[in-house]
């Protein structure tokens, strides 16, 4: 999501005559757009904030410095106050503020501009993408659900979507630039509602896979209390829905959902898995947990676990937990100690990364649709891309023979918990 804010940003930048560079010698301001969701993603940008007070020591001409995002709705006055290098903070809804902030800025005006709007959603910008295969597109932003974990909620408001028109017409758009994926985003694509139409999402999903059968759509994220039933038709019905659907789960003790304020059981939770792995065979399913939340108990714990292993879950985001300044959560006591956290989230990680080795195992003699994308990291006589499941797949490409954006069909010879090994088939 902050990656397509980025672009957003950067081209309300451009039309009030901004380039980007990637040299950030050369920049006369510097954005750092900022989470706020864990701990060590504030610590990151405050380390990067001190590097430039640094680098700046020794520079006459300073950049200006400004922090966009939810860090700059959630720490403003901290941000403006102690950070002598910061000279401009725009909270995620104010971002049309910032070509003025930032001239006031190269005058020696430091400004703070972090109100949330109940409708902005940058519905008539059109982001500065790069080019490439694959583009992010928020259909939504803020969110409504209040988990008490979370600071979203707080830092990017109320939710509110875009119309299902606008969004249809930026995928065809992308489209004919020649992008091949879409991803749609929001916290939680469920709720999405087109306020003219009153469309929801399996609509909206709907008439974006129909624009072309070349168009892989991908979305992100789902609430299990919102998943319904005409969504799963829909990924099941459209072979360009990728089959991957993404569905945190948080924890697998209903004491701690509760906690949580997710408002669902694991029984429910079970269900809807149940339903879209009997309606969508072939899907790779993954999740996002917490270890350590305030309470959880060794058999809370012992519960995550076991819904792990249930599920069979191809991947998985997994966290410590991490108190966050005036959410519910943080009014209770961080009472599982550091050492138990990273315990418990190790554990975690292991037996997660030893059923997605066993799970890609199964791909092995198989011949998956791959969707390139770039040289892999390792050796640029191969290539990497992603099967429609989200596992990124590598193959030899001597003579560069296939491009990014084309699809071929690789035979899987060998696996890992993190990637496919294969060979292109020509067909
Ligand atoms: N501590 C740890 N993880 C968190 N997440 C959100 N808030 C916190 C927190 N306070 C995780 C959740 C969410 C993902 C985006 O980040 O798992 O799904
Ligand atoms: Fe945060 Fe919950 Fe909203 Fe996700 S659904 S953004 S975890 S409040």
């Amino acid at each position: 999501m902050n990656f397509n804010d980025t672009e957003i940003v950067s081209s309300i930048m451009k039309d009030s005559g901004w380039e980007v560079t990637q040299n950030v010698d050369e920049a006369d301001a510097i954005l750092l757009n900022t989470c706020s969701v864990r701990e060590n993603a504030e610590t990151r940008i405050f380390n990067r904030l001190k590097h430039f007070e640094n680098k700046f020591k020794k520079r006459k001409d300073k950049s200006i410095v400004g922090v966009i995002g939810c860090m700059a709705e959630r720490l403003h006055e901290h941000l403006l106050n102690l950070q002598h290098t910061v000279s401009v903070v725009i909270g995620p809804d104010e971002y049309r503020k910032l070509p003025q902030m930032l001239e006031q800025a190269s005058s020696g005006n430091k400004g703070v501009a972090v109100k949330l709007s109940k409708v902005e959603t940058y519905d008539d910008i059109a982001p500065l993408r790069t080019e490439g295969v694959s583009a992010w597109l928020s259909i939504m932003r803020g969110c409504n659900n209040f988990c008490a974990y979370c600071v979203v909620p707080y830092t990017r408001g109320r939710e509110r979507s875009r119309p299902l028109l606008s969004i249809v017409q930026e995928v065809k758009g992308l489209h004919e630039k020649g992008f091949k994926e879409i991803t749609l985003l929001g916290q939680n694509v469920n709720s999405y509602k087109d306020e003219g139409s009153k469309a929801t999402f399996d609509a909206l999903i709907s008439e974006v896979a129909e624009i072309s059968k070349s168009l892989r759509v991908r979305f992100t994220t789902s609430h299990p209390r919102d998943m319904s039933d005409r969504l799963i038709e829909a990924v099941a019905k459209y072979d360009n829905i990728c089959k991957h659907i993404h569905l945190p789960v948080q924890s697998g003790s209903n004491r701690i959902l509760k906690k949580m304020n997710r408002r669902y059981t694991i029984e429910h939770y079970l269900g809807i898995i149940e339903k879209i792995k009997s309606s969508i065979p072939n899907i790779a399913l993954t999740t996002d947990i917490i270890a350590g939340y305030p309470d959880e108990t060794i058999e809370d714990h012992q519960a995550t676990l076991d819904l792990i292993k249930e599920v069979q879950y191809a991947g998985a985001f997994m966290f410590k937990y991490s108190p966050r300044e005036g959410t519910k959560a943080f009014a209770e006591e961080d009472n599982v100690t550091e050492e138990v956290k990273i315990e418990r989230l190790n554990e975690i990680i292991q037996l997660q990364n030893s059923i997605a080795k066993e799970l890609n195992s199964l791909d092995k003699g198989s011949t998956l649709e791959v969707l390139v994308e770039q040289p892999s990291k390792r050796n640029p006589n191969e290539w990497m891309g992603r099967t429609s499941t989200n596992k990124i797949t590598v193959f030899p490409n001597e003579h560069k023979k296939y491009s990014a954006g084309d699809y071929v069909n690789v035979k899987i010879k060998r696996t890992t918990s993190a990637t496919l090994y294969g060979e292109v088939v020509e067909q």
